[in-house]
C-alpha cells in the first residue's frame, strides 16, 4: 500500500471510528443557532415584561435540575430527550388560545414554526429512546415530569386568566428563561453546525 493511501485509510477510520463513539446519531442533536434564532424572535415579539402585568405575575418555579448534568455516561442523550419534552411543551403551550394582539404576529409564526422543527426534527429518535438503559430512562422520566409540570403550570396561568395579554407575557417570560437556561448550560448537548 502507497503511504498516501494508508494515510488516507487511518484518516476514514479516526474519523468513522469517532463518530461511532457518540452514544445518539449526530442528527439527534438540536441545532442550537435554531434555539438561539428562537429566543430571539420570542424576545422581540413582545419586548420587554409589561409594567402592568407586574401586580398579576405568578411564580412558576423553574425546573432546572431537569436541565443539569447529572454525570451519567448517556447524559447527552437525556438532554438530547429533555429538549425534545420542552420543545414539544413550548409548541404546545402556544398552541393554545390566541395569542394576544399585542404581539407581532409574523414573528410569532415564525417562532411557532421554528420550535415545531426543532422537535419534529427529533423524531426519528424514538429508537435511542427505548434504547436507553434502566436507571438513565428512569433518570430521563423525572427530568421529563418536572418539564411536564412546569408547563402545565403556564397552561393553568392562561386559563385561570382567561387567555388575557398579562397571562401570555407570563407565559413568554418563563419560556425566554426556559430558552436561555437551555443555552447558558446545555450548549454542549446541542450541535453547533
Ligand atoms: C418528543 O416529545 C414528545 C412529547 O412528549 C413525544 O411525543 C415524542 O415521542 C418525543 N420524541 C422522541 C423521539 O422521544
Amino acid at each position: 500500500m502507497a503511504p498516501e493511501s494508508s494515510l488516507m485509510s487511518l484518516w476514514v477510520c479516526v474519523t468513522l471510528c469517532l463518530s461511532h463513539s457518540r452514544s445518539v446519531p449526530i442528527a439527534c442533536r438540536f441545532n442550537g443557532h435554531q434555539v438561539e434564532s428562537s429566543l430571539e424572535l420570542l424576545k422581540t415579539t413582545g419586548g420587554s415584561f409589561p409594567v402592568g402585568c407586574l401586580e398579576e405575575k405568578v411564580a412558576i418555579p423553574f425546573p432546572a435540575s431537569a436541565f443539569r448534568s447529572a454525570g451519567v455516561s448517556e447524559v447527552s442523550d437525556v438532554f438530547a430527550m429533555v429538549l425534545n419534552e420542552t420543545f414539544s411543551s413550548v409548541t404546545a403551550v402556544f398552541a393554545d388560545g390566541d395569542a394576544p394582539p399585542q404581539w407581532r404576529p409574523s414573528l410569532l409564526e415564525d417562532f411557532h414554526n421554528r420550535v415545531f422543527r426543532l422537535s419534529d426534527d427529533f423524531s426519528p429518535c424514538a429508537t435511542t429512546v427505548r434504547g436507553l438503559r434502566g436507571d438513565v430512562k428512569s433518570g430521563f422520566l423525572d427530568r421529563a415530569q418536572l418539564v411536564k409540570t412546569y408547563f402545565d403550570k403556564m397552561e393553568a396561568v392562561l386559563r385561570e386568566k382567561k387567555y388575557s395579554f398579562c397571562a401570555w407575557e407570563i407565559v413568554r417570560q418563563e419560556t425566554v428563561r426556559t430558552l436561555e437556561f437551555i443555552l447558558e448550560h446545555n450548549a454542549d448537548s446541542l450541535l453547533w453546525p
